[in-house]
């Protein structure tokens, strides 16, 4: 297993473009289950978690191709006119958003066979809003050995309102594209209004879907007979830009990133200045300049248009230099502070009670092996490493592969001291 080595202190500073964004990436992949033909997908990052999909993609019968040189970011789908409809636990459990290809193959195949999911190990992440949902579009749905087995009623799924008990992302991007196929309308309430939710229903809407509402709480889709392929570029990476962001603040550092969008990072940004950096969108490009010390910050993750839980790790890495006492509270996901112990030894003071996480900020933390537990601690650790002094060293760095193209090379063209050292 690869390690990252890191040698803290240096301020990141210069000038970076950001990936695709992983979380859209993802369901548009699974979109082009939705029908037969050839499919383009621009700005894909490279990430374990696409190539995984990429496998269960190729598993049902779709081919698969990256560009190459400077179409590197392009990826080509070519699905077949029947899937195979079935996604096996050895591909589905290391990635819960496998789930996303429920959906598609049952408004498309009229049945579906899909391992219950794995993920990260960030509390128990259920999957019964997707489940509800599709059964209210007329599904039958069973839980049988491991796997969510789902037949579509006779002459296909139909149309039906959807209340969601909790906005859940990949359910509602589940359910666009199931109802982007079925009979009649659909109306989806409480949805998820993540911006990777708004960029799937572009992607559907490119392809012939009738939707509207999405990126608030109540989507509208006008079930069509048949979709056009898809050919779609992927929004940037929301948290990859929050990641590098919180990293200079972390460093006390300078950087300006081309492609992130601030508009979707306005609960992040806030946070940031409240620590006292200052960030502006110059030329279309966002840029941060903080100051020697953060201060400290009050954090509450929640759905979008809240603080994202995607970028709680990092910022208690932040917190944990900062001057003076910050409070972060979880309330999205009930087991995500696993990063909190390795901060700690790192010198990190912090105490956790229930969803609630006290960080006392140190003037320094000091470097020491730690080990990764999910894709954002991981990413809080590489911040607090590059913060700490002396050397760290990150194991497990999977987890971190999983949701980050390149990190390591990226940080180091910030003028980060880091490097991947491979396994064996
Ligand atoms: C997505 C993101 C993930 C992010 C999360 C929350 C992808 C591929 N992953 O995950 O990076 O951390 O959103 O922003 O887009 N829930 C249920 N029942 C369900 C579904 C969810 O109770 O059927 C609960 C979850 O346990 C959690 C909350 O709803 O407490 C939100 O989860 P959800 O939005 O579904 O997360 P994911 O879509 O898995």
């Amino acid at each position: 297993m690869d390690t990252l080595v890191l040698h803290g202190g240096r301020p990141l500073s210069g000038r970076i473009a950001v990936s695709g964004a992983k979380n859209a990436a993802l369901p548009a992949m699974a979109a082009a289950l939705l029908c037969p033909g050839e499919h383009r997908l621009r700005r894909v990052p490279r990430l374990a978690d696409v190539a995984t999909l990429s496998r269960l993609l190729a598993h049902m019968g779709v081919a698969i191709e990256r560009g190459s040189g400077r179409r590197g970011g392009e990826l080509r789908l070519v699905s077949p006119a029947a899937c195979r409809p079935e996604a096996p636990y050895d591909l589905v459990k290391t990635m819960r958003a496998s789930v996303l290809v429920l959906g598609p193959l049952l408004a498309r195949q009229g049945r579906a066979r899909v391992s219950l999911p794995g993920g990260c190990a960030i509390g128990a992440r259920p999957i019964d809003q997707h489940l509800k949902a599709l059964a209210a579009l007329g599904a039958d749905i069973r839980l049988a050995h491991g796997y969510v087995e789902a037949e579509a009623p006779p002459g296909g799924l139909r149309g039906a309102h959807v209340p969601f008990d909790v906005p859940t992302v990949t359910g509602t991007e589940n359910v666009l594209m199931a109802a982007s196929l079925a009979r009649g309308r659909t109306v989806l309430t409480n949805a998820a209004r993540e911006p990777e939710v708004e960029d799937l229903a572009r992607a559907l809407i490119s392809m012939g879907a009738r939707i509207s509402g999405a990126g608030g709480d109540v989507i509208e889709i006008e079930g069509v007979e048949g979709l056009n392929p898809l050919a779609h570029e992927v929004i940037p990476d929301r948290i990859e830009a929050g990641t590098l962001l919180v990293a200079a603040a972390a460093t006390g550092g300078e950087v300006t990133l081309d492609g992130a969008r601030p508009d979707q990072l306005e609960a992040l940004i806030d946070k940031l200045r409240e620590a006292g950096s200052r960030v502006e969108e110059i030329d279309g490009a966002l840029w941060l300049r903080s100051p020697a010390r953060a201060s400290a910050v009050a954090v509450r993750t929640a759905p979008y248009p809240g603080f994202p839980t995607d970028m709680q790790a990092q910022v208690m890495a932040l917190a944990a230099v900062a001057e003076g006492s910050s409070v972060i509270e979880e309330t999205v996901f009930e087991n995500r502070f696993m990063h909190a112990l390795e901060l700690r030894r790192m010198g990190a003071d912090i105490t956790v009670t229930g969803r609630t996480a006290i960080v006392r900020g140190v003037r320094k933390l000091s470097g020491a092996p730690v080990m990764a537990t999910d894709l954002r601690a991981s990413a809080s650790l590489v911040v607090a490493g590059l913060a700490a002094e002396g050397r760290t060293v990150v194991q497990r760095v999977y987890h971190l592969d999983r949701g980050y193209d390149r990190l390591e090379r990226k940080l180091r063209s910030l003028g980060a001291r880091i490097r991947r050292v491979a396994a064996g």
